[in-house]
């Protein structure tokens, strides 16, 4: 891991004594305090509901500029490597930290294959869950549950960290479709070797016994696309789960059913899910722009703009530029007219021009193209979030391992404030 570098200092004045911080530069020029000895120093902690000034740990594997609208996963421009790599690329440069070489992809390429089965005990795991069960649930259990089925890899010497995230990469996507024909009741699909990885998963996912169904290469340039752009996003909710668990000890399989089950919300990755239910309410209802431009902006009213808003973008979000070219491609390749599509363009331009929405800086996000194109390769909505899970796996195994070897990190274990009563008696019952 690279050293950050010390460039000033802070000083802190409090109860009369003043104390000095360093402040600390990263490669990109992001500066912070370092306050890890404030409480020993002043018995203060910092309080900041959300992480939004707090930054736990030093990381090498993504950069966001959310005021300049930029994300570079090891110093590569997201649409570079979207217009140039395969998922696989990308999720290699995420763990390894550079770009295959062609002999290193056939080899990770080859991993990949042969660790794509799942035990067939864990295939009766499924037979149990009721049908229409929500594949994020059946994922997250199926996820921790790897670790019992294949312990050796719980925590992979540097050697073998290839090889555990193939495992992973590989397993994890053959269970999200196992997940998704468990959900309609299909019979399950064994990934096959002369398939691609994302090739075996839309196989897996959409081939039945009784229909034909041929690879498409437009839906594989697109799937491997969509999964690029979800590859990583520094410390978001989902991999800060995966950290905070792992920082116990936890294994990677563990540490990644906590990412999974993080990604769900629909302040998260559900987001994607939940854009879509939003466009569907909007013309079942037959909202007019207008009124949803006014509901989302009621703080009495439950109703948001789904997909619109970022914690760290405060400008456009690279990735929806990108999510939104391939979603008009894949609509047009397809000769699919989505209603819903007409909806999202029009509320966009509309928020886009609203001065609520400019003041705060709310600008589509990921998840707001994303659904319509995973709509119009035949996904159901439940399965959307499972997709944004199998494209954030490289991103979680990357954190979790550059954690690992990170010497300054301890368990996670923040404070708080306490609001609570001082302390009392306990009351006999009769007197309560
Ligand atoms: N619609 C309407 N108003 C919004 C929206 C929205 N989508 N997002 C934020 N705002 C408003 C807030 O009400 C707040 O207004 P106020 O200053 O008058 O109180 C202001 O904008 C700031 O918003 P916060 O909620 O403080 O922003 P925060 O950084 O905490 O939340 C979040 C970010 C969760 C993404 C939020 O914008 C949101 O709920 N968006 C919709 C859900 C979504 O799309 N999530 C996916 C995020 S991307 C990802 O995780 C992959």
């Amino acid at each position: 891991m690279h050293e950050v570098k010390e460039v000033s200092k802070v000083e802190i004045t409090y109860e009369g004594k003043t104390l000095t911080y360093p402040v600390i530069e990263g490669s990109e020029g992001e500066r912070a305090i370092n306050m890890g000895s404030l409480r020993k120093d002043t018995k203060l902690i910092s309080y900041d509901p959300g992480f939004g000034n707090t930054g736990s740990c030093i990381s090498d594997v993504t950069f966001i500029d959310g005021e300049a609208g930029i994300l570079r996963y090891r110093g590569y421009p997201i649409d570079d490597l979207a217009n140039n790599c395969t998922f696989i690329e990308v999720a290699y440069l995420l763990i390894n930290g550079e770009l295959p070489t062609q002999e290193e992809l056939t080899d990770f390429s080859r991993i990949l294959n042969r660790k794509s089965l799942i035990h067939e005990d864990m295939r009766n795991f499924f037979r149990n869950y009721p049908e229409h069960a929500h594949p994020m649930a059946i994922l997250s259990a199926m996820a921790v549950s790897l670790s019992s089925f294949y312990p050796e890899l719980d925590r992979p010497a540097e050697e073998e960290v290839n090889v555990a995230a193939a495992r992973l990469l590989s397993k994890l996507r053959t269970l999200a479709a196992l997940s998704y024909k468990q959900s309609i009741g299909h019979p399950h699909v064994y990934p096959s070797s002369k398939l691609t990885y994302v090739e075996n998963f839309l196989n897996m996912l959409f081939y039945t016994p009784v229909a034909n169904y041929e690879v498409d290469p437009v839906t594989v340039r697109a799937m491997n696309k969509l999964l690029i752009l979800h590859a990583d996003h520094e410390q978001n909710c989902s991999t800060s789960a995966v950290r905070l668990v792992g920082s116990s000890g936890a294994n990677l399989y563990a540490s990644v059913a906590a990412g999974i089950c993080a990604l769900w919300g629909p302040l998260h990755g559900g987001a994607n899910q939940a854009v879509i239910e939003m466009l569907e309410q909007i013309h079942r209802e037959g909202l007019t722009i207008d009124q949803c431009i006014a509901r989302a902006k009621d703080k009495n009213d439950p109703f948001r703009l789904m997909g619109f808003g970022h914690r760290v973008y405060k400008s456009y979000d690279p990735r929806a530029k990108i999510a939104k070219k391939a979603c008009e491609d894949v609509l047009e390749t397809m000769g699919i007219q989505d209603e819903l599509l007409d909806i999202a363009v029009q509320l966009e331009e509309r928020a886009l021009n609203d001065e609520y929405f400019k003041e705060r800086n709310l600008y589509p996000n990921v998840d707001y193209y994303t659904g319509i194109t995973l709509r119009a390769m035949g996904f159901p909505t439940d399965m959307f979030t499972v997709i944004f899970a199998i494209g954030r796996l490289p991103g979680w195994i990357a954190h979790w391992l550059e954690q690992r070897a990170d010497k300054d990190q301890r368990i996670g274990r923040p404070r708080q404030v306490y609001t609570g009563p001082t302390k009392r008696k306990i009351l006999p019952i009769d007197q309560r």
